[in-house]
């Protein structure tokens, strides 16, 4: 299929349909933070509600087989997606947040011992920071940083030198979410492996942007979620190479994922992924994740990660050259620009954007390790995707252009 951004918006009703901010036509550069949905995803979900409407492994009815066929087709789906070597590697979460949770305490908590170290970077997302402060609390582990180059970039030769003999987890970003560097995961996994050490990578921001193949990188836990590469909120994946996935313990428990239980309080739980799936799934989020996942497919990752850099690079420029702006993140490998305008507050930024009909993120994006690192209390970020144009990003410019209206605007 010819790549061609112009064609694929027609599949997201939120731009086909003319959506309105502030009476302006909607530019949506807040792609880091979650993704438009095309119809074939919207569709997917509909089928759930008309037609298809019933639980998962727990029915002798051919609706019930039909869905336990779509959960694993999805399964299926996924693991091929990300080049996982069984279906069984896929457990379904609610999302990268949960995912990251489901390691630390269904991991790290039971095998972590006073002593021990988990290792993180400063551009981590709450997400991989806090699940891991409670794992510090409930085993008397160590938490620590590695150091990352002046830019913010994490290196090799960083990791390398951080790891101590009490290292056992490092847990990291591919893609972290404000600065958008890349970081080289398959040397990581490497060095950690040498040194018998598990490597952890959130990919939140870099699976629906590239393509991923655990098999080649061999990292050993991925997470994920579903509605920031175009599929339905509160799906998402935790992929665990499947040795590690049977020593966990689930961190919830209930219905679907126990073997059997008596009134003496024993309790034997399923083989992974089952047994990290306790109580209803998310059935139609699972249902229109595989079609989010088909859709990319079809356009191809590598056409997408081609298309973001070349977006990437017209925004850096175009930004510049309102001499207006201070970016934080010129050569940085995701399609994120994270900025502010000169003498004004990133809040007030993305108010007078939002005046215009753009959307963006500002503030500290989860990640307030980090702003004391660029040292700034805010920021705004434009994140983009493959149905960004060009011209979305000349609106943005052009606001930037125009960052002493703001003072204006607002006093
Ligand atoms: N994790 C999302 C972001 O970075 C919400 O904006």
């Amino acid at each position: 299929m010819m790549f061609d951004p112009y064609v694929l918006r027609k599949d997201f009703p939120m731009i086909a349909n003319g959506i309105k901010m502030q009476g302006h036509p909607l530019i949506w550069l807040d792609n880091a933070s979650t993704t438009f949905k095309p119809y074939p995803v919207i569709k997917a979900v509909e089928r759930y509600y008309y037609e298809e409407t019933s639980n998962s492994h727990r029915g002798d009815y051919d609706l019930c087989f039909k869905m336990d066929q779509e959960v694993e087709r999805t399964r299926e789906t996924v693991a091929a997606f990300i080049g996982a070597k069984r279906p069984e590697e896929i457990v379904f979460t609610s999302g990268t947040t949960s995912s990251l949770n489901l390691l630390a305490f269904g991991y790290a908590s039971k095998y972590l011992k006073p002593g021990d170290e988990i290792l993180l970077t400063e551009a981590e997302h709450a997400s991989n920071v806090l699940p891991w402060y409670k794992v510090k609390e409930m085993t008397g582990c160590e938490v620590n940083f590695i150091p990352l180059t002046e830019e913010g970039r994490l290196t090799v030769e960083n990791v390398r030198k951080s790891l101590t003999e009490k290292t056992k987890i490092v847990s990291i970003a591919e893609v972290t979410n404000v600065l958008a560097y890349s970081a080289p995961i398959k040397e990581i996994a490497k060095i950690c492996h040498e040194n018998g050490i598990l490597l952890a990578v959130d990919g939140a921001q870099s699976v629906p942007h590239k393509k991923t193949d655990v098999a080649d990188s061999d990292v050993d836990f991925l997470s994920f979620s579903g509605h920031k590469l175009c599929g339905p909120t509160g799906i998402g994946v935790l992929y665990g190479k499947y040795s590690l996935l049977e020593k966990m313990d689930p961190f919830m428990t209930g219905g679907g994922n126990n073997a059997k239980f008596d009134m003496c309080g024993d309790a034997s739980f399923l083989a992974p992924p089952m047994r990290f799936e306790a109580g209803t799934q998310n059935l139609e989020g699972i249902i229109g994740l595989r079609a989010a996942i088909e859709y990319l497919q079809k356009i191809g990752m590598e056409e997408i990660e081609e298309y973001e850099k070349s977006l990437k690079k017209y925004a850096v420029e175009q930004i510049e050259k309102t001499g207006n702006a201070i970016i934080y993140n010129h050569d940085s490998e995701g399609p994120i620009v994270t900025f502010n305008v000169k003498d004004v507050f990133a809040q007030d930024a993305a108010t007078f954007f939002n005046s215009r009909g753009i959307a963006v993120r500002s503030g500290q994006h989860c990640a307030k390790i980090l702003m004391d690192f660029l040292g700034t209390v805010a920021t705004v970020r434009a994140s983009f995707y493959f149905y960004t144009t060009k011209e979305d990003i000349d609106a943005l410019a052009d606001a930037i252009a125009h960052g002493k209206e703001f003072l204006d605007a607002y006093f």
